[in-house]
């Protein structure tokens, strides 16, 4: 039995790593997935590979303009939303006296300001037993040198997903939040100042893990659609961490 059959999603940052595995997933699961990001090339592909089953449409998460465009698209379709997995973001390192208010805003406009606006623009679509699931990390219960504006942004998140399940829990829609610890993708490979650093960069995540290994895109995918589906239906408000242990033990 597919898990969101007759369902529609709505995947940010849907074109790469975590979203893409996401999309991959529900797509498998019988969906029909919006999926968003800014790279057209990056859009066109995710379109070749996943044909009728999607819908790409370009925008930037922290543009309301081009957030407007990508709710405009999911009104037209007429299913409404099922689930939301509001994943857009990134993040620079950067230590404290290195912090510029350019590095703050853009990680919180695309954090934060994208996460707080993709799940208000959602609201008039979302349809009757809806779930939202927000990516924080699992920074967010941690310090991390150098991560400090990035970790800041993602607790942000942890603590939306809390107080948006308090206000919709009476239209049936639940929140939850998912913290990925250092995850293989593109994304986290990008943290490296240079390409050949990348190696020891990820080297050094994987050895601060229990589990002694980075995780999979697929992994997170995986705790996604639990959220997203029907057989997490009494959790709300929560967050499930996804970090081989690295934030727990
Ligand atoms: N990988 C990890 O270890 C890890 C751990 C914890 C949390 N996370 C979180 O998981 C999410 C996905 O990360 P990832 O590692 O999969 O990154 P990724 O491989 O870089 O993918 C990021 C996706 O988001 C899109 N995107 C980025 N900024 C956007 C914006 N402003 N508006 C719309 N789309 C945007 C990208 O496409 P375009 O570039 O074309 O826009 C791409 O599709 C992020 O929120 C990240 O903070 C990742």
């Amino acid at each position: 039995m597919s898990e969101l059959a007759d369902k529609t999603a709505l995947v940010t940052g849907g074109t790469s790593g975590i979203g893409l595995a996401v999309v991959r997933r529900f797509v498998a699961e019988g969906a029909h997935v919006v999926v968003t990001g800014r790279n057209p090339e990056k859009l066109a592909a995710v379109a070749d590979e996943f044909g009728d089953a999607v819908t790409t449409v370009r925008g930037d998460v922290a543009s309301l303009t081009e957030l407007d465009a990508v709710f405009a698209a999911i009104a037209e379709r007429g299913a409404g939303l099922d689930v939301v997995f509001a994943n857009a973001g990134g993040g620079e390192f950067a230590a404290i006296e290195e912090i510029t208010w350019q590095h703050f805003t853009d990680t919180f406009e695309a954090n934060v300001g994208g996460t707080v606006f993709t799940v208000q623009k959602a609201l008039p679509l979302l349809n009757k037993g809806a779930s939202i699931v927000l990516t924080s990390s699992n920074i967010d219960v941690k310090g991390s040198p150098s991560f400090s504006v990035y970790a800041a942004s993602k607790a942000a998140i942890r603590s939306f997903a809390r107080s948006w399940a308090a206000e919709l829990v009476d239209r049936g829609i639940r929140v939850n939040s998912i913290a990925p610890g250092p995850i293989a993708t593109p994304g986290l490979s990008g943290l490296a100042a240079e390409p050949e650093q990348a190696e020891a960069l990820l080297g050094g995540l994987a050895a601060g893990v229990p589990m002694r290994r980075l995780g999979t895109p697929e992994e997170i995918a995986d705790a996604v659609l639990f959220l997203a589906s029907p057989r997490s239906s009494y959790v709300t408000g929560s967050e499930l961490y996804v970090d081989g242990g690295a934030s727990q033990i």
